[in-house]
């Protein structure tokens, strides 16, 4: 752990609900956008965007003070490397993130409370999260688009399998098929199918025949496939619900078929890991949880799937 001092770790644990909500803002009014060409004062930025002043310009150079966003002179600002990937035409989907955390996320972290064991999201929003977004398509498809983020290290692990001629790949809680779409542009052999819910935004992206989108509830049934990738679904749920979605899987699965659980593995003792914070989310928007290597192995095995190889963002499993 780097050296910093007893009270600015303190301090940078306090600031933490300030940051994600001014970054949220920043994010959502398109200030980043506003200042591809070029420096901009904040009076412009704010008159383009119905910001007051006032508050833009504290926010921004409270951004700034942290490398996103920076102030070339008083009161004008120009976009940093960090503030570049909340633009638009970022494929990163920062932006989306940006909006997920600040706009969606934050009033539920503000309901957590630790002598409660009820989800915080329902205490906040009064609904759960699934539902929350199925009512406002706007929301659900910046999710999905924010789901995008970082696809393409999942695709590139994905693809460095070995994988027989002709298999058929189930993306369960595939989202958009983003991820799926790129593993069968990786893998010309492969086909693939994606699942989720109908109201996932659905990227029509043109692999041919090679992918479909097959609706419905993965605590109901599943395709048949020869793998079946869980990429983030698992860490959504506590343990109780992430072995019926494995009950599910292993009912739909023939024999041989093999399960790639693309989530963290959380790493022992004090280690830092974004794992540690994300567990956090997870527990405040349905009391899901990160999982340690013998909480995988524990999970995968009561519902039929043993272990094959572990790793952080990685865990492969077949049938027992
Ligand atoms: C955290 S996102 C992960 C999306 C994608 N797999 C990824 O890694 O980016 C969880 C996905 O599970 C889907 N989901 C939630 N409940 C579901 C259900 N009962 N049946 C099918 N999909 C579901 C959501 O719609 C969402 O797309």
């Amino acid at each position: 752990m780097s050296e910093l001092p007893p009270e600015a770790r303190l301090w940078n644990l306090i600031r933490g609900a300030s940051g994600t909500k001014a970054f949220g803002i920043a994010a959502d009014l398109g200030v980043a956008d506003a200042l591809a060409a070029g420096p901009r004062s904040v009076a412009e930025l704010a008159d383009e965007s119905g910001a007051d002043p006032d508050t833009l310009q504290r926010i921004l150079r409270a951004l700034a003070s942290d490398g996103v966003f920076a102030e070339e002179k008083p009161g004008v600002f120009r976009n940093t490397e960090a503030s570049e990937l909340l633009r638009s035409d970022d494929t990163g989907s920062w932006r989306e993130f940006a909006h997920l955390f600040g706009e969606v996320c934050y009033p539920a972290v503000g309901a957590l409370d630790a002598r409660s064991t009820e989800v915080p999201f329902i205490r906040a929003c009064g609904t759960d999260f699934w539902s929350w977004l199925a009512a406002r398509p706007e929301e659900r498809s910046n999710f999905d688009k924010a789901m995008e983020g970082g696809r393409s290290e999942r695709a590139d692990r994905l693809a460095a399998l070995e994988w027989r001629a002709d298999e058929t790949v189930v993306d369960i809680g595939g989202g958009t098929g983003a991820l799926l779409r790129d593993l069968l542009e990786r893998r010309p052999e492969l086909r693939g199918v994606v699942f989720d819910l109908p109201e996932a935004d659905r990227t029509e992206a043109a692999v041919g025949d090679r992918l479909t989108f097959v609706s419905g509830s993965f605590f109901e049934r599943l395709p048949e496939g020869d793998a079946y990738v869980l990429s983030r679904i698992l860490h959504d749920w506590d343990d109780e619900p992430a072995a019926a979605i494995l009950r599910v899987v292993r009912a739909a699965a023939p024999g041989e078929a093999r399960l790639l659980v693309l989530d963290s593995v959380v790493p022992p003792g004090n280690e830092p890991s974004g794992a540690k914070w994300l567990d956090i989310l997870m527990l405040v928007l349905q009391r899901g949880r990160e999982r340690t290597e013998s909480q995988w192995r524990a999970l995968l095995g009561s519902a039929g799937f043993g272990v094959d190889e572990i790793e952080d963002g990685l865990i492969q499993a077949t049938c027992r």
